[in-house]
C-alpha cells in the first residue's frame, strides 16, 4: 500500500512574479481555495496517511497556515462562526498529516527529494507536483490502483504538442500494456525538440521506489544545473526497474506559470 506523499515546495516560483516575491504560490488561492489544499485533499481520497513537505526558511509562511491555531481559536471565541470553525477543523485535519522537512537551496527537485530519505518507510512513496493541478478524476488514485496490479512505479503521463517538448520531462515508449499505461524505456528532462524521443510527457504525479535515494546520492547536476529527480529516474530505468506511463484520464491545470495559472483560476471556478 502507498501510505506516504512527498510534496516539494521549496522552489523560488520566479514565473509567478510578482505574486511570489514575498507569497509562497502554493498558498495563492484558486476559486477562493490555496492551491496546495486541492494537493492535500487528492492525497487524502487516495488513502494517504502522511505527507511530507519540502519547504524552505524563505516558505515558512506555509507552515504558519497549518500552525496558526492561536488566531483561530481566539477567532471562533470571539465571533462564534460556524464557517471559521468548519475551516479551522479542516486545517487541523491537514495538520495532523503533514510533517515538513527543510530544503534551503532549490538545488533541484532530486534534492528535494533526497531531504525526505530518513522519513520514507515504504518500498514505494507518491510525489505530488503542487504546479500541477489534475481536477474530475484522481489520478493519485488510479496510479495507487497500477502500482498494485504490477507492483511497478508508476508516472502520470500526458501527450504534449511536439514544439512544447522542453518544457517537461519526456519519456520512450517500449511497450504498451494495456490503453492507457506503457512500459517506459527512457526519460530525458526537458529535451529539444530534436532529441526528445516523443510528445509524451510525465506530468507531477510519481510512485517511486525507495532505491530512487541511493541514486539521488550520487546524481550530477543536469540540466540547469539542477538535480533532476529525472535523471536519478533515467538511471533506475538503466538498471532495469520497471516504470510505467499511466495516461490520466482527468483534466491537467498548469498553475506555474502566470497564464496557466489565471487559466486555471477560470477553468475550476466554471467547472
Ligand atoms: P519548478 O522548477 O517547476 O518550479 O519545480 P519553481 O522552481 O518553484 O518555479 P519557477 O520555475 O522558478 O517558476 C517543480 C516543483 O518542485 C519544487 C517547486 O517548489 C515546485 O513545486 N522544487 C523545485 C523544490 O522543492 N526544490 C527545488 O530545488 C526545485
Amino acid at each position: 500500500m502507498i501510505k506516504q506523499a512527498i510534496i516539494p515546495l521549496a522552489g523560488l516560483g520566479t514565473r509567478l512574479l510578482p505574486l511570489t516575491s514575498v507569497f509562497p504560490k502554493e498558498l495563492l488561492p484558486i476559486n477562493g481555495k490555496p492551491g496546495i489544499e486541492y494537493i492535500l485533499d487528492e492525497c487524502i481520497d487516495a488513502g494517504i496517511k502522511e505527507v511530507i513537505f519540502i519547504i524552505s526558511n524563505k516558505k515558512k509562511m506555509i507552515k504558519t497556515y497549518f500552525y496558526n491555531d492561536n488566531f483561530y481559536k481566539k477567532i471562533i471565541k470571539k465571533k462564534k462562526d460556524k464557517r471559521i470553525k468548519n475551516e479551522y477543523k479542516k486545517i487541523l485535519r491537514y495538520k495532523k498529516m503533514i510533517k515538513f522537512v527543510y530544503q534551503n537551496k532549490p538545488l533541484g527537485t532530486g534534492d528535494a527529494v533526497l531531504k525526505t530519505k530518513k522519513f520514507i518507510k515504504d518500498n514505494f512513496f507518491l510525489m505530488l507536483l503542487p504546479d500541477d493541478l489534475i481536477i474530475k478524476k484522481n489520478c493519485s488514485k488510479s496510479m495507487i490502483k497500477i502500482h498494485k496490479k504490477y507492483n511497478a512505479s508508476v508516472m502520470a503521463s500526458m501527450n504534449v504538442r511536439k514544439n512544447n517538448v522542453s518544457r517537461w520531462g519526456i519519456y520512450k515508449l517500449k511497450n504498451k500494456i494495456n490503453k492507457n499505461n506503457y512500459l517506459i524505456s527512457d526519460v530525458i528532462e526537458k529535451p529539444s525538440v530534436k532529441k526528445a524521443p516523443s510528445n509524451k510527457a510525465v506530468i507531477g504525479r510519481y510512485i517511486l521506489p525507495r532505491e530512487i535515494f541511493s541514486k539521488l546520492l550520487t546524481q550530477k547536476p543536469g540540466k540547469g544545473g539542477e538535480i533532476h529527480i529525472t535523471d536519478a529516474i533515467q538511471t533506475l530505468i538503466q538498471n532495469n526497474k520497471k516504470f510505467i506511463a499511466h495516461n490520466f484520464s482527468g483534466k491537467y491545470l498548469d498553475c506555474g506559470s502566470m497564464s496557466g495559472y489565471i487559466k486555471s483560476t477560470l477553468k475550476i471556478a466554471r467547472s
